[in-house]
């Protein structure tokens, strides 16, 4: 990118708005000009609720492009126009995102064009919330704002000042020249130029349950957080990610393939069949042993006699990855977990299992669960303790480190 002027950055680039209904939709108007005169290729979505501050013919003469408005449309979606348009832009700019808009995205609420094309999207999303500051600052926008954050929706954050409804507060729609700067520094560092574009990655995430009988398991405490920030960041970055996930509460995030599992045995079939891959990320906390037999009716209680569990050693899905004979990933990442003899653990299990990389973590806190985590990236060669940090930070540093590695092999 060195040398590359920055005006050139948006030339070609093709990019979808969705015009919200705010009363700052005008802007986009201003916006668009913008982008055209960058060389930048212009879709526009039209909400029922955008179509009353701007019009369709506005839209339209300015991006020089049709303007989609209608869900049911039958001559958009004979070519099934709201796939399309979710597929062929290389991002997806909601300008103004209302306070609707961004609950409907949060909610994975497909009612509209605009929202069934956000939900059906593969592409990166940018959102551009304005709207009265009572209306921002209320605990639904910014729960809606976490979860979208969390799934690696990037966010151009609304500006303090006048509003449109008279009072002073932060709501504003950022200017037209800070969203093209944002859009400017999206491609800039962008996955468009990330080495990790296209390749193909899986990541497990999650605990699994091993059944005891129908309505009892063995479990963990693992929440899926950082195996879901994970597979979030390396898809922001352009991988084709394929998340194997045991049982969690979170929803897969922008543009990754979710295989839902409950057993390692499930998980260990489904990280074998998404081979041939790229790499593979190991961060499930995979249960250890499962329960041989498992009866068909829930066990009884028997007068004081207790029931027997046999154990049986789970496969080792790290080990068997590492070691695959004929399609064995270039890169091979496990976590390890350790509630003690952190570092010297991780160096054992690396060697053990005959991964790359270990991402050893001290899960004595509140680590399983929680939003932090304080990990050191293990390899045959150095040691590197990080600080401690968001799940979040965590990923993206990881697929930094991930690129890095891509780079040097290119
Ligand atoms: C004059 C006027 C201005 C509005 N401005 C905003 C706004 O800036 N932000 C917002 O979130 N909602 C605003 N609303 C409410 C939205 O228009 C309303 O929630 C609508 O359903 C959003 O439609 P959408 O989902 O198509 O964006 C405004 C409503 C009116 C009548």
């Amino acid at each position: 990118m060195k040398g590359r002027l920055l005006a050139d950055i948006l030339k070609g680039k093709k990019l979808l708005l969705i015009i919200g209904g705010g009363i700052a939709a005008y802007k986009c108007l201003d916006l668009i000009r913008r982008l055209k005169e960058r060389g930048v290729n212009v879709q526009a979505i039209l909400t029922k609720g955008g179509e009353q501050f701007v019009t369709p013919l506005s839209v339209s003469s300015l991006s020089e492009n049709k303007v989609y408005q209608e869900l049911f449309s039958l001559t958009d979606e004979a070519e099934m126009g709201h796939i399309r348009l979710s597929r062929e832009n290389d991002l997806i700019l909601v300008a103004p995102a209302t306070a609707d808009l961004m609950a409907k995205m949060a909610s994975g609420i497909a009612d509209n064009l605009a929202t069934t094309t956000l939900l059906a999207t593969d592409k990166p999303v940018m959102i551009a919330p304005t709207m009265n500051s009572q209306m921002w600052g209320h605990a639904a926008t910014q729960s809606n704002l976490s979860v979208l954050k969390e799934r690696g929706t990037l966010v151009i954050p609304p500006a303090d000042g006048d509003l449109a409804c008279g009072e002073v507060g932060t709501g504003r729609l950022a200017e037209v020249p800070d969203m093209i700067k944002e859009i400017e520094a999206f491609f800039l560092s962008s996955r468009a130029s990330s080495p990790l574009m296209g390749k193909n990655i899986t990541v497990t995430a999650g605990p699994t349950h091993e059944a005891i009988d129908p309505v009892r398991y063995i479990a963990n405490h693992s929440s899926g957080k950082q195996g879901y920030a994970i597979a979030a960041a390396l898809s922001a970055r352009g991988a084709n990610v394929t998340l194997i996930s045991g049982p969690t509460a979170l929803s897969a995030p922008d543009g990754v393939e979710k295989v839902a599992v409950i057993s390692a045995r499930d998980m260990m079939d489904e990280t074998a069949k998404s081979l041939p891959a790229d790499a593979v990320i190991c961060v499930a906390a995979v249960a250890d042993w499962y329960v041989d037999g498992t009866p068909d009716q829930k066990i009884k209680k028997q007068n004081g006699a207790l029931p027997e569990l046999n154990l049986i050693e789970n496969p080792d899905i790290l080990k068997s990855i590492s070691n695959h004979e004929s399609q064995r990933p270039p890169l091979v990442i496990g976590f390890a977990a350790e509630t003690e003899n952190v570092i010297n653990y991780a160096k054992t299990k690396l060697a053990k299992k005959g991964c790359d990389w270990i991402l050893a973590n001290d899960i004595s806190g509140d680590v399983m669960g929680g939003d932090d985590n304080q990990v050191h990236l293990i390899t045959a060669e150095a040691e590197d303790t990080w600080p401690h940090s968001s799940k979040i930070d965590v990923a993206k540093k990881l697929t930094e480190h991930i690129e890095e590695y891509f780079k040097d092999s290119e």
